[in-house]
């Protein structure tokens, strides 16, 4: 049936790798929010476009980037090309931020996480707020900016202190649409492996 799961939290708690592993237990796809103010940011980056330009949304409606959903992981295609793995450069890191702040981008984004066909587990910062405020289930993930980093530093070439200086950077800039749901279930990652953080939010929704 109809069923959604949203799993929002800050840059870096695990949201995508603990969406993922719901999202196979659950036998459902699971839906990264994230890669396509991802993809918009490398659009925008590719098309010569200054930080955080409106004009992005031109090239959305010209060419639009799709997300396809998997339990395995999401990929994003433009124009027939695969842009996945280019999605977590550091460039798109730095300027990803400016294009999530602007209400007509949100809206694009918004607009497509909203066609897609429920039942799915989505993950992101503003999930079980705006988008899907009718889901039957809401989880919120934090860590201590070093446990989050640490974590990413297997992900990025960046030493250790540059990484966090850049996800708590990105947590500011992304204040706005990070608050968690007043029905969200927070779980603090800190202690727990990812594995523990999955079994909990799936005995949760079992419930
Ligand atoms: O995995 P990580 O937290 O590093 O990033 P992400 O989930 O891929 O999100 C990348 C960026 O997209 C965030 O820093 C936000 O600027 C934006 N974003 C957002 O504004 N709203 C969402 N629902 C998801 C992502």
């Amino acid at each position: 049936r109809g069923v959604i799961i949203t799993i929002d939290g800050v840059a870096a708690s695990g949201k995508s790798t603990v969406a993922s592993g719901v999202a196979r237990a659950l036998g459902v796809p699971y839906v990264s929010s994230g890669l396509l103010y991802r993809a918009v940011t490398l659009h925008g980056l590719e098309s010569g476009l200054p930080g955080g330009d409106l004009r992005v949304l031109e090239r959305l409606q010209a060419q639009p980037p799709r997300l396809e959903p998997h339990a395995e992981g999401n990929r994003v295609h433009l124009a027939g090309r695969d842009l996945t793995d280019d999605l977590h450069a550091t460039r798109v890191d730095e300027g990803v931020s400016a294009y999530a702040a602007l209400p007509e981008v949100r809206a694009w984004v918004d607009e497509q996480l909203r066609a897609l066909p429920a039942p799915f587990v989505a993950e992101g910062r503003d999930m079980g707020t705006n988008v899907f405020p009718q889901a039957q289930a809401k989880f919120y993930l934090t860590a201590s900016p070093r446990v989050r980093a640490e974590r990413r530093s297997a992900e990025r070439p960046e030493d250790l202190d540059a990484i966090e200086a850049a996800l708590v950077e990105r947590d500011t800039r992304d204040a706005a649409q990070s608050l968690p749901a007043a029905d969200a279930l927070v779980i603090d990652t800190g202690e727990l492996s990812a594995q523990e953080v999955i079994d909990l939010i799936v005995a949760q929704v079992r419930e």
